[in-house]
């Protein structure tokens, strides 16, 4: 295990898309256990893999509920809306307020190779929105409806 370098939003790799994962190796296991140390080092909810500079589908969530590990994570459903308030550890010391669905249902691998899905309302749908979004090269800034400190709440 290991950190890795975070890579901040003036580099390039957070701008392409990922590419889907065909099987999950050791490579991805060890990618999965970096991301997870890295992220929690940095104190975030989520890290996708371009942050650390991997072009693969992969990303990990954990919004104090326990590590949710994503290889090649799709929305299946998604309902309603919620505008809430996001940051990312690529973007330090930014924050917006970011429209994304009020629930969602995310199908995904996990590290024995298994599809399941996984069910989010409120942080966790929000958290689920913004790293898929890592993996086609969308940043949270590219959909602040209203930045931190300016307008009105
Ligand atoms: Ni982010």
């Amino acid at each position: 295990m290991a950190i890795r370098e975070i890579r901040k939003d003036s580099d390039e790799i957070l701008r392409k898309i990922s590419k889907k994962v065909d099987r999950v190796d050791e490579r991805i296991i060890t990618l999965l256990d970096d991301m997870k140390d890295t992220m929690y080092e940095a104190e975030g909810i989520g890290l996708a893999a371009p942050q650390v500079g991997v072009l693969r589908r992969v990303a990990v969530i954990d919004i104090g509920e326990g590590i949710l590990e994503l290889v090649n994570p799709v929305i299946v459903y998604e309902h309603g809306a919620q505008c809430e308030e996001e940051g990312c550890l690529s973007i330090p010391g930014e924050k917006g307020t970011v429209k994304r669905p009020a629930k969602v249902i995310v199908r995904a691998i996990n590290r024995n190779g298994e599809t399941f899905e996984i069910t989010g309302t409120e942080l966790l749908a929000r958290a689920l929105c913004h790293e898929i979004d890592h993996l086609n090269g969308i940043l949270f800034t590219d959909k602040i409806i209203k930045e931190d400190g300016k307008g009105t709440k």
